[in-house]
This record gives structure tokens, C-alpha cells and sequence, in this order.
């Protein structure tokens, strides 16, 4: 039988690996929930606003006038090597220490997930991930056609013996483990930071098995105390392949991060990202570059800081007052996201268009699970609307989870468990 659409005469020309891409039914909902009038607790996206707009505008403007031939021409696959260098001060700041040719830079972490996954990855191998996971990961690893196997994770991060069990198992089951992919600070959408001791624990781990780990860290540099977690790959060069992005420190609409790996496998990295776009954006890339070399980008990063640390600090607040009892979530040091764990018997599924008629969005928890897990939980990002719209945002929430607890004891749970549900993809700009 034939999936997608009867209107899409290609349905049945499709690579096996088009399988996977698929748009949930919900994706249909997020088009109401940009609405102004919605307070929407969904997106990730970061608050550029609270750049320095005018300086950008000038550091862009003056690439083009005084180096424009070179900024507007095609580039380096591996990326500009001046770029590489300063991304190696970024690096410094997570405990990482490195070579320029170590580096590859990339049109956003994005990119380097796909060319990792590319570059390791058949059809059938098994990709471990956190339960929950980044959802635009989910889809890299769906269209690589990849076993994806959720672990558990608690309070302190992905739980090292369940990592241990979870190899053992998919051997047992004569399937062929391939990597790790974790996201060890200020998770998304978990909100929690991996402990010291679980970072050294899953290292040995992966050491032991042979097993790659690919450490995604866009939120590294975002921790509200102003600590900043020691990377995992700070303490072996070779079992791992650290990916960073600019996205949330200067600006996701730049498109550029990177990935730092063992020399071998960055060779390949630069071969498959080639193929895929010939070079990263010049421009881009430069004004990165200029931006760093003129601009204090470390006292940017604390601004960001404390811009997020208010509205943490404004979600959690309104959340402890407002929010039914039984309702529990997870308390983030760093990043964009709480994960909120609804009272028993509700569904964040069923519950999200009730949730968008009273004006209020959030990301449902079964979009960041491949395995139909989720339906008791779901997202909150507090990055993008001021302190005021999320304390209205969680007000409106609060009377939608009460109302669903109202109807829940008068007609029995909503919740309706499916077997081995497909991942949602709730949207490209959900995450
Ligand atoms: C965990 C994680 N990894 C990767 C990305 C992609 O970021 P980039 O903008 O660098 O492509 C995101 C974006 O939200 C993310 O949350």
C-alpha cells in the first residue's frame, strides 16, 4: 500500500528513507498558534531582538563595501580557517581544546547532525537517544533510516546504566549500536543538565562499546549561574564529535555552528558537506567572524543570560502559583525549556487544541519520542516572550489543565495509550 497523499502522484516513487518524513496532524495547529493573539509557549527561537542590531547592521554592511569579493564568493568547505580559529576561543570556554583543521564549520548544528548521521549511519543502526530527545535530531536519524532506542534519563541527565543495558540489549538482539546522542547541558526539551560523574560514566561506557557520542551543546554557554559545564568532549578527542552553533549566542538566522571531530572523521565530514552545499555561507560566516573580533561577545552572552534567567525565573514562579496540583516539571539552570509532567490521566496530545482555544501553545511530549511515549508530558519554552505573556501564557494553561482534570473525574481519563505511534515532526521552527 501506497502512504501519503492520493494527490501526490510521486507517493510511490519515493526513496525508502522518505518513509520517515512525515507531518504530524498537529503541525496544522502550530499555523493558528503564530497567531498574535496566542501566547505561544512552543518555539525555541531565540530572542535577537536583545542583540545589537545597529552594530550587526554596520559589521554586514561594511563586509560587503571593503571585502566584498571575497565575502560574496564561494568559500571553503571546511570553513573560513580564521573562523575556525576564534571558534576555538568559544570552545576554551567549555574545556575543549583543539586544532583549526579539527573543525568544520556548518550551516547550523543542524547541518552537522545530518553529515555525522550521513557519514556513520546504514539503514538499521542503532542510534541511542535521551527520552525525550531533540525532535530535529529525531528527523536526521528517521531519514538516515536509523534504529532509534530512547534511554531513560532523570534530574541529573541520561542514566549511564540504562545506557549500559540499552547496548546490551540491542546486541542481544543481533542489531549493531552505532551512537550516542546526547544533549548533556540545559536539554532540550528535558531542561536538565548531565552531572560530572554521568559524563564520565557514559564515556567509559561508550568507550567500552566502541560507541561514537555525538555531544550537541547549542546551550552550553546559557547556564544562569554563569558556570559553564565541562564538555564531554574536553576529556577525549577521539570517542567524540562535539557539535556547537551560534544560533543562540549571536543568531539562529545566520545559520552557522559547527563540529569538532577526530581528524579522520572530519575529512569525511568536510567530503559530505561538500556534496550537500559546496561551502557554508561566506557572508554568514564573516560576519560571525567580524562580530566576534570586534565586539564583546562574551558580555552579549551574559545579556542573554539574564534575559532568560527572567523569564526561567517567570515561568517557574507563575507555574508554582497557578498550576493545578499533581502537575510536576523539570527546573532548567541554563537554556529555553521546562518539561512539564501533567497530573495522571491527561493527555498533552489531546488536551493542545483545547489549549490553543484558549489562546496558549506549548509542544506536546509525544513530538520528541519515536515510540509513542509522551503523552503525559509536554514542552515549554520560555525564550521568546517577554515575563508578562508567559505568566498570561501559564494562567490560560493552568485553567486548560484544570478544565481537562474537571472532565477527566466526570467521564474517566483522556488519555489514549497507542501502540508504537509515529514521531510527530510538530514543525521545522518548533524546535
Ligand atoms: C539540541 C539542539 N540541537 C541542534 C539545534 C539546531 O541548532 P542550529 O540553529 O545550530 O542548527 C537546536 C535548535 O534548537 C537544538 O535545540
Amino acid at each position: 500500500m501506497s502512504e501519503g497523499s492520493r494527490l501526490d502522484p510521486w507517493v510511490d516513487a519515493y526513496a525508502a528513507r522518505a518513509r520517515g518524513m512525515t507531518a504530524s496532524e498537529i503541525r496544522a495547529l502550530f499555523a493558528v498558534a503564530s497567531r498574535p493573539e496566542v501566547v505561544s509557549l512552543a518555539g525555541g527561537m531565540p530572542f535577537v531582538s536583545a542583540l545589537p542590531l545597529d552594530t550587526l547592521a554596520d559589521t554586514a554592511a561594511r563586509l560587503v563595501r571593503d571585502r566584498g569579493a571575497e565575502v560574496l564568493q564561494y568559500g571553503s568547505g571546511q570553513g573560513d580557517v580564521t573562523l575556525r580559529g576564534q571558534i576555538l576561543d568559544v570552545m576554551s570556554e567549555v574545556g575543549i581544546s583543539a586544532h583549526p583543521d579539527d573543525v568544520i564549520v556548518t550551516t547550523g548544528s543542524q547541518m552537522a547532525l545530518d553529515l555525522v548521521t550521513r557519514v556513520f549511519c546504514d539503514p538499521g543502526d542503532v542510534v541511542f537517544v535521551e527520552a525525550p530527545s531533540y525532535v530535529g535530531a529525531l528527523g536526521v536519524f528517521r531519514s538516515y533510516e536509523c534504529d532509534i532506542v530512547h534511554v531513560p534519563m532523570d534530574a541529573d541527565g541520561l542514566i549511564p546504566e540504562a545506557l549500559a543495558e540499552a547496548i546490551t540489549q540491542a546486541r542481544a538482539d543481533g542489531k549493531k549500536p552505532k551512537m550516542l546522542y546526547t544533549i548533556p547541558n540545559f536539554h532540550n526539551p528535558a531542561g536538565v543538565t548531565q552531572t560530572t560523574d554521568r559524563r564520565e560514566r557514559i564515556l567509559q561506557i561508550a568507550t567500552g562499546e566502541g560507541l561514537l557520542i555525538l555531544e550537541d551543546d547549542p546551550y552550553g554557554l546559557l547556564g544562569f549561574d554563569g558556570t559553564v559545564p565541562r564538555a564531554i568532549r574536553a576529556d577525549d578527542d577521539q570517542q567524540v564529535v562535539y557539535l556547537g552553533s551560534f544560533s543562540k549566542t549571536i543568531a539562529s538566522g545566520l545559520r552557522v555552528g559547527w563540529a569538532v571531530a577526530p581528524h579522520g572523521v572530519r575529512e569525511k565530514l568536510v567530503l559530505a558537506a561538500e556534496s550537500a552545499v559546496l561551502c557554508p555561507s561566506n557572508y554568514a560566516q564573516l560576519t560571525v567572524s567580524e562580530y566576534l573580533a570586534t565586539q564583546p561577545w562574551r558580555e552579549q552572552v551574559k545579556v542573554f543570560r539574564e534575559l532568560y534567567r527572567e523569564r526561567r525565573d517567570a515561568l517557574l514562579d507563575s507555574m508554582e502559583q497557578l498550576m493545578p496540583p499533581g502537575t510536576t516539571w523539570t527546573h532548567p539552570a541554563g537554556g529555553f525549556y521546562s518539561w512539564v509532567t501533567l497530573p495522571e490521566g491527561l493527555d498533552s496530545k489531546a488536551m493542545l487544541p483545547r489549549a490553543i482555544a484558549a489562546l496558549v501553545a506549548y509542544v506536546p511530549g509525544t513530538g520528541f519520542f519515536v515510540d509513542g511515549q509522551g503523552h503525559e508530558s509536554l514542552r515549554l519554552s520560555y525564550c521568546y516572550p517577554d515575563p508578562d505573556r508567559i505568566r498570561e501564557g501559564v494562567r490560560r494553561l493552568a485553567g486548560v489543565v484544570e478544565s481537562e482534570l474537571e472532565i477527566a473525574q466526570t467521564f474517566g481519563t483522556a488519555r489514549v495509550l497507542r501502540d508504537a505511534e509515529g514521531p510527530e515532526n510538530p514543525s521545522p521552527n518548533m524546535n
